[in-house]
């Protein structure tokens, strides 16, 4: 193995995934619906026309799936908690049943000694918050955090770290700002003022969790998972600068800064105009306070054009099957780029991956592109921790094939090939690849 994928030896190696993508079981024991339930089933939502009900069946097989993330050798799993399993309207009752599947997951990660990283949110709001307003009511915040307060009282002790969010930028401006994601608004300002409710419930959850974490001496680390690009201008016009800088502003600035300075930057809030969110006197206050550590999620860079058309990326290592650029040194100078500007805890790569049209051949899949993309993003993490920046593990997206949202099962992020008919899961060469990674730290 070459020096530049030799990491230090309390590196952490795991895998992620998230509910609503392997889980199934939509309305079993209990469950309520999620705005994922609901917005599958508007015609022409999901490109396959498919939906979450049975997804990879993880609800009946997480056994299985746990030996098989056992079987990669790597320390820790990353997965996220359906809301409405647990509290199947998003306010007033919990669901026993739904807290028994994950005491049961939890219990398995245990007996085989993985860490459990929860995310507390990865876009599958409860429908019975959507019918009172969903992330445009302000009020949902307050619901999420005694969502977050009542899992952390009951499984803090049992998890290694819990974050708020996954890719709040996500749910805002695909959720409200293009509808390409539940539930599916198109509306600039809704999309704004959603993203600052998310912020919000994220302060509101950090302190009703560290509250519960400080009373029960819970050593469980406390934190949000962003999803985070560099912004290239295409060329060195005016144009294209003034477009870069300003796409990063308003999609990584404008989740780090009230996070980690206390307000929105001055750059975004100006081009929003009018759009600028409605923001409350201790909003900025609630959403400012330290976390112990930041997930980053990187899977491209943005490529900024102000040409009509716009100019294409250069793409010279080419593109996954999602179409995205495959930009390696993106992620060095990302890691770099916020180090310099914030004042960061330690951060964990909890997603990295690529989408690729797999197919079994003769009982194997061979996923070479794949292999190749990862060694390249671990490379490039591995140049950023050399030059200083405090990077303590990295989470592969994704342990399985799963239901890639808008795309439904029609793109393939995982090193564990699944055959949605028979449920069958074959570890792909990159999985193989990926254990002799890890074995050879
Ligand atoms: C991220 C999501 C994750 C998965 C990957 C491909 O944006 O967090 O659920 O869909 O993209």
């Amino acid at each position: 193995m070459t020096d530049s994928l030799r990491f230090p030896s309390t590196f952490t190696w795991g895998v992620a995934t998230s509910a609503f993508q392997i889980e199934g079981a939509s309305s079993l024991d209990g469950k309520g619906p999620s705005i994922w339930d609901t917005f599958c089933r508007q015609p022409g939502a999901i490109l396959d026309g498919s939906n979450g009900d049975v997804a990879c069946d993880h609800y009946h097989r997480f056994e299985e799936d746990v030996a098989l993330i056992a079987s990669l050798g790597v320390q820790a799993y990353r997965f996220s908690m359906a809301w409405s399993r647990v509290q199947p309207l998003g306010h007033g009752a919990w669901n026993e049943a739904g807290f028994d599947f994950y005491d049961r997951l939890l219990a398995a990660l245990e007996a085989r000694g993985i860490e459990a990283h929860l995310t507390l949110y990865h876009w599958d709001l409860p429908q019975g918050l959507q019918d009172r307003g969903g992330w445009l009511d302000r009020a949902t915040t307050v619901h999420f955090a005694d969502y977050a307060r009542e899992v952390t009282r009951r499984f803090g002790q049992r998890l290694d770290s819990i974050a708020t969010h996954n890719e709040p930028w996500c749910s805002a401006n695909l959720g409200y700002g293009n509808a390409q994601f539940a539930p599916g608004v198109a509306d600039a300002k809704s999309a704004i003022q959603v993203s600052h409710h998310l912020l919000l419930s994220h302060g509101l959850a950090m302190t009703a969790m560290r509250a519960v974490a400080e009373e029960l001496k819970l050593p469980v680390k406390l934190g949000i998972v962003l999803n985070q690009w560099t912004a290239d201008p295409a060329t060195d016009s005016p144009a294209d600068r003034a477009l870069a800088e300003f796409e990063y502003a308003r999609s990584v600035q404008w989740f780090m800064d009230p996070i980690f300075k206390g307000h929105y930057p001055a750059l975004a809030l100006a081009g929003h105009g009018k759009n600028a969110p409605d923001v409350h006197a201790g909003d900025l206050a609630a959403i400012h306070q330290p976390i112990d550590f930041l997930g980053v999620n990187y899977y491209f860079r943005a490529y900024c054009s102000a040409e009509t058309p716009p100019q294409a990326a250069p793409a010279i290592l080419g593109h996954t099957d999602m179409g995205w650029e495959i930009y390696p040194q993106g992620l060095t100078e990302l890691l770099l780029k916020l180090n310099s500007e914030y004042a960061l805890p330690p951060i964990y790569i909890t997603e990295n991956g690529m989408a690729s049209a797999d197919a079994i051949e003769g009982g194997a899949v061979n996923d070479q592109a794949r292999i190749d993309f990862l060694a390249w993003h671990l490379a490039a993490l591995k140049a950023a921790m050399d030059q200083g920046v405090d990077v303590q593990g990295y989470f592969l997206w994704s342990l399985l094939d799963n239901f890639e949202w808008n795309s439904g099962y029609a793109k393939r992020f995982g090193i564990v090939h699944v055959d949605y008919a028979s449920q069958q899961r074959t570890p792909k060469a990159s999985a193989h690849w990926y254990r002799g990674l890890v074995a050879a730290q």
